[in-house]
């Protein structure tokens, strides 16, 4: 069954939000000034069981979902997460995690052996002070390091996202591409976007993709290459000398016209854009007794109303408006 918006567009990936905790307080996603000791996460009763989120991840298959990605806040932050992969390992679908690594390595093998298929691990430095500073409780990078090598271990194929802050973490692009391009992981890098309302992003903030790869062509020597299918979010380019780097220009390059990304919040909202305003509420429907059918009518006729294109449409003003966080949401 394929389910087309009012662009167009076919729903194929379903990113599920497991808990809208991080035991990081990244800079740029969850300030401390905001996310500080009196932030009201969401209590354990609004969170969706993973029952429940198996039972959405599964009507979504039905009508065209090929990918699921387990996301948060900072999803093996959820304990017992490994169930949860088991459930979602029974679909026909491409599985995948995306975490900040901090506790990867206790726990790479036992997803692994549940099914997950690969996983996307965030690291903005390389630099420890740099790396520290960016995830504001400072946690070492030799641990995040150590996660990463524990995936591969594990036999799990992994991938590294580096947000690029202006002032930041510039300084990191260069050293991250060497260490990733000499260990043959995928990296890529992303422009800081203006997700949420709290991290007070500026245009000025913006290292382009476009400076970014201006930068790695100086320095390694690299040539772009053809999409690896339509709607695939990060551009990608091949070293002169072997092997690949990606840049996700999500400010300067919008992706909205290939968008096919449906979010699940961890208190069961369901959400058809990255910075959308409100969600709908799927839980109602789940804890009222609703049918498969009724779910999948849920589903579709959200999906058949979407027309976002948020990052086509961006503009100084539309930057500021009070948006859902990223660490809610789903990365
Ligand atoms: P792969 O299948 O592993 O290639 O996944 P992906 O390319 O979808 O990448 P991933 O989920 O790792 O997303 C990388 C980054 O791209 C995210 O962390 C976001 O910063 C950005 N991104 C992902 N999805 C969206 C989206 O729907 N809209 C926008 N504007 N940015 C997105
Ligand atoms: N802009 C771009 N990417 C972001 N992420 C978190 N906040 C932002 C932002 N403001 C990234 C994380 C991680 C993924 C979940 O989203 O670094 O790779
Ligand atoms: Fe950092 Fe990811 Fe946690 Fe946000 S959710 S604070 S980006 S580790
Ligand atoms: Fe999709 Fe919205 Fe991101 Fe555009 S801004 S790519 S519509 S999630």
């Amino acid at each position: 069954m394929q389910v087309l918006d009012t662009l167009g567009r076919p729903v194929r990936d379903l990113r599920i939000s497991v808990t809208d905790r991080c035991n990081f307080r990244c800079v740029y996603c969850m300030p401390k000034e905001v996310f500080g000791r009196e932030y009201e996460f969401l209590p354990r009763g609004e969170l969706l069981s993973f029952e429940e989120i198996a039972r959405v991840a599964h009507v979504a298959a039905s009508i065209g979902v090929t990918k699921v990605r387990v996301t948060g806040g900072e999803p093996l932050a959820r304990r017992d997460l490994e169930r949860l992969i088991a459930m979602l390992a029974e679909l026909p679908v491409d599985l995948t995690l995306t975490t900040n690594g901090a506790l990867l390595a206790a726990k790479a093998r036992v997803l692994a052996e549940s099914g997950l298929q690969r996983v996307t691990v965030s690291l903005d430095a390389l630099d420890d002070a740099t790396f520290r500073a960016l995830n504001d409780v400072d946690f070492p990078v030799t641990r995040v390091l150590e996660g990463i090598d524990a995936a591969r271990d594990a036999g799990l194929p992994v991938k590294v996202n580096c947000v690029v802050k202006r002032g930041v973490n510039e300084q990191e692009i260069v050293p991250l591409a060497r260490f990733f391009r000499e260990r043959g992981d995928t990296l890529r890098f992303i422009e800081y976007m203006d997700v949420g309302s709290t991290n007070g992003w500026r245009t000025d903030d913006v290292v382009a993709a476009k400076e970014i790869v201006a930068l790695l062509d100086r320095e390694f020597g690299v040539e772009p290459v053809e999409q690896a299918y339509r709607g695939e979010v990060a551009r990608r380019y091949r070293y002169r000398d072997g092997g690949e780097v990606g840049v996700i220009a999500s400010v300067t390059q919008p992706f909205c016209g290939d968008c096919t990304r449906l979010r699940l919040s961890a208190d069961g909202r369901l959400y058809t854009c990255l910075f959308a305003t409100r969600g709908d509420d799927v839980r109602g429907a789940l804890r009222s007794g609703a049918t498969d059918d009724e779910l999948r009518d849920l589903l579709t006729g959200l999906w058949r109303a979407r027309g976002d294109r948020y990052s086509e449409l961006r503009t100084a003003e539309s930057a500021s408006d009070p948006k859902v966080e990223m660490s809610y949401i789903g990365g």
